[in-house]
């Protein structure tokens, strides 16, 4: 199949190289010459596992092709995919410029029947707006379907993800265009949900949405944890063993960030309110979200008897593991709140030290886990990537001031940690 990509963010790169391993001949469009530039040299623009080798494969063999110009891409493809970003308005709502521009340029290419595909996280009636778009530019009805497919990778692992769905959500009014997204995924053997275009764009929103409701709940349950002497993880465990419930999205922490969560709970919350419910429930999940750092924060601020004056080490930066995104990532949070008590932040991430370090220069990187403690008055383990879980506890607390550990992600056990001579807290447990 002949596919444009519109877009080289997260989602459209990968999908591009997904499918170009598909054996697709796969054209990447993106409007940045210095991203292209270097996208055409194989180097990939954002870290994820995977991807550089894929890439690679896709240039060489000629399936994959990284261009500046859609209304070329879209003369030349079947089927093209949206994949431009959808970032939030100040009031939540999403901001939908780079799709409107998207739409009118690919209605300039369009001379034979296309498929239009909406990967972007849209707001439910994106799928008319784009086909209303297409259509004002004087494109027949009949040579454009729009179609809702929703993406599902998770950051870190979004090769995998790509690879291996747990189901491909096709949203469309025309089975023609259905077929083509079929054919599309039938290599990838997942089983494929066939629907139409609102429900489609509701499902990307009702499941994001609905996994930081389980995530704000564990947390909100680690508190009740905290207070009543008992421990967050042996409740997850046993609620999780649920197959009801499921073990997934249970792991108490700092909470979610992240560039999906913290933006699609929000335009849930947005769309509702356009279409007259009042998701109360959704509310809730933010502000347990937004308040779960600030509590590990105060209690450590507690123990330290304030932060002013005092070094803080944060031991992992990238809002989870396998990235170097740190877009709402927990470490800004903890900067912010830190500096402006007074104290002082080095950090260590094994990617994502200067990207943080561009937005808090006051931060101070250390150049590798073990010397970010040296002369700190406590640590705090942020992101859990798996290199942290197996470190001496010992030789990372041997040049601290004080031996406090604040471990954000229940990396560690607090008693190899008490071992190691650390007073260890974390979240959901004493
Ligand atoms: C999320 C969804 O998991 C993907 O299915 C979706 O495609 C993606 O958003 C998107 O909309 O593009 P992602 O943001 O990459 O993926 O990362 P997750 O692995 O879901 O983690 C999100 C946040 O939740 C992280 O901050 C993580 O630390 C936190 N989290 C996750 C917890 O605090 N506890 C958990 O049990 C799981």
């Amino acid at each position: 199949m002949k596919i444009a990509v519109i877009g080289t963010g997260y989602v459209g790169l990968v999908t591009g190289v997904v499918l170009a391993d598909l054996g697709n001949d796969v054209i990447c469009v993106d409007n940045d010459p210095v991203k292209l530039d270097k996208l055409r040299r194989g180097i990939p623009t954002i870290f994820e596992p995977g991807l550089e080798e894929l890439m690679k494969r896709g240039l060489q063999g000629g399936f994959l092709r990284f261009e500046d110009s859609i209304v070329n891409a879209v003369r030349e493809s079947d089927v093209i995919f949206i994949a431009v970003g959808t970032p939030p308005n100040a009031d939540g709502t999403s901001d939908l410029r780079a799709v409107k521009i998207v739409a009118s340029e690919i209605a300039k290419g369009i001379d034979s029947y296309k498929v239009v595909v909406n990967k972007s996280t849209v707001p439910v009636g994106s799928g008319d707006l784009v086909r209303d778009i297409i259509i004002s530019h004087g494109v027949s009805e009949d040579l454009v379907d729009v179609v809702s497919n929703p993406e599902f990778l998770r950051e870190g692992s979004a090769i995998y993800d790509t690879q291996h769905p747990d189901r491909i959500v096709i949203g469309t009014k025309r089975r023609e265009a259905a077929i083509k997204l079929v054919e599309i995924y039938a290599p990838l053997e997942r089983p494929m949900l066939i629907t139409d275009i609102a429900s489609a764009e509701l499902i990307k929103y009702g499941a994001n949405s609905f996994l930081a409701m389980k995530i704000s709940f564990i947390n909100a349950i680690s508190r009740i944890c905290e207070a009543a002497g008992a421990d967050v993880a042996d409740v997850a465990k046993g609620m999780g063993a649920d197959t009801r419930i499921g073990s997934q999205f249970l792991q108490a922490g700092l909470g979610y960030g992240g560039s999906c969560f913290p933006k699609d709970v929000m335009a849930l919350i947005r769309i509702s309110e356009g279409l007259g419910y009042d998701f109360q429930l959704l509310n809730d999940v933010v502000a347990i979200n937004d308040d779960q750092t600030l509590h590990f924060l105060r209690r450590l601020e507690a123990k330290l008897d304030g932060f002013d004056g005092k070094l803080i080490a944060l031991l992992g930066l990238a809002f989870k593991p396998n990235t170097d995104d740190i877009r709402d990532a927990k470490s800004l949070q903890i900067i912010e709140y830190i500096v402006s008590k007074g104290g002082s932040v080095r950090g260590f991430d094994p990617v994502a030290g200067e990207l943080v370090k561009e937005v808090h220069p006051e931060l101070e990187l250390a150049p590798s886990a073990y010397s970010v403690g040296d002369g700190a008055d406590a640590l705090i383990l942020v992101t859990e990537w798996n290199e942290f879980r197996q470190l001496d506890l010992e030789r990372l607390g041997e040049k601290m001031k004080r031996k406090l550990m604040f471990d954000g992600r229940r990396a560690y056990s607090k008693a190899a940690a008490q071992r190691a001579g650390f007073e260890y807290y974390t979240v959901g447990s004493n």
